[in-house]
């Protein structure tokens, strides 16, 4: 009949859509379109972490309903634990809201703010850069992953003071801060051994990579981040050395959760420290690095919040060079 749309699930869709690859946390779904309303449906993997970003529109409204899985909605005032049944949505909100998923969760969502598109490409994007890492160093995948959690965690005690680039933007740099290890010769990169001085200043270009292969898919903010990573407030970090007053917020934060997860990695030519003892030495080291940045990673580690993940991949597979 005109103006009637059937869409026929595809066979074992829910179950096909929860197997996703495990870089990729959640997936999206385009159900049904008619010029700014979208119903999707969004599955998202146990432990993942989403966010409910402000819309760019004063109107706009995004619902979902909870078809199968757990979930707990964390905002400023109070944490609530949503499952199947239930619902919520967002209207013009002012401030980024937190799920975190309990249970393997699938959801229907729509929304009038045109959210298919965007994510689609972002996902197909992320997961073209994953891929290149992967291929190049499964360490740097693992090293990737928990300087992202360290960096969180540092950022959500000092958000106030994080003026320069929103919080999506903060996890994608974190995520790829990297990525230009994809340029760097495997036999220097896995090297087991003491790097000479020009195999040195080859893995000293990966930051400018970083900055060359994301700019065109993220843009100036997130590359920019990403090529900061490994300045030092002192001036005597690379590419640029930069000093203080050129290194914003987000880039010191990224700088101390790089280096803590390097310094409590095992590596072929490194001894893994303990959380505690790398935090205290991070925090002494005035000159490099931020100290409100330090001193939140030191409580965090010595209050329990950052604990030590026996399972962690980089413990595991001792390869790659940071
Ligand atoms: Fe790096
Ligand atoms: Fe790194």
């Amino acid at each position: 009949m005109e103006g009637l749309y059937i869409h026929k699930a595809k066979k074992d869709t829910m179950a096909t859509s929860l197997n996703v690859e495990d870089d990729i946390d959640e997936s999206l779904s385009l159900l049904a379109k008619h010029q700014n309303i979208e119903i999707m449906t969004q599955t998202i993997l146990k432990g993942a972490v989403v966010w409910l970003s402000p819309g760019t529109r004063e109107d706009s409204f995004e619902f979902f309903f909870v078809h199968e899985g757990e979930l707990e909605i964390v905002d400023d005032s109070m944490t609530t634990v949503i499952g199947p049944g239930d619902s919520f949505f967002a209207n013009n909100i002012k401030q980024n809201i937190k799920l975190h998923c309990l249970k393997n969760a699938v959801m229907l969502y729509m929304s009038n703010c045109i959210a298919y598109d965007d994510v689609y490409y972002w996902e197909q994007n992320l997961q073209d850069l994953i891929n290149r890492i992967n291929e190049k160093d499964h360490y740097t995948k693992g090293h990737s992953h928990r300087v992202l959690g360290y960096a969180i965690k540092i950022r959500e005690r000092l958000e106030s003071v994080c003026k320069w680039m929103s919080y999506d933007d903060f996890v994608v740099a974190c995520l790829f801060h990297d990525v230009g290890k994809c340029n760097v010769p495997s036999e220097i990169l896995l090297k087991p051994s003491r790097l000479t001085n020009d195999e040195y200043n080859v893995i000293k270009k990966h930051p400018l990579d970083s900055y060359r292969i994301l700019e065109p898919v993220f843009g100036e903010a997130i590359s920019t981040l990403t090529r900061m990573h490994h300045e030092r407030l002192d001036g005597r970090g690379y590419p640029y050395g930069l000093k203080a007053d050129d290194i914003p917020m987000e880039a010191r934060i990224l700088m101390v959760a790089d280096a803590f997860d390097a310094m409590t990695s095992k590596r072929p030519y490194n001894v893994a420290r303990t959380y505690q003892s790398a935090a205290e030495e991070l925090a002494g080291m005035t000159a490099q690095y931020d100290v409100q940045v330090t001193r939140v990673l030191l409580d965090l580690v010595t209050s329990g919040a950052i604990i030590l993940d026996e399972d962690n991949i980089g413990r595991k597979i001792a390869e790659g060079r940071m």
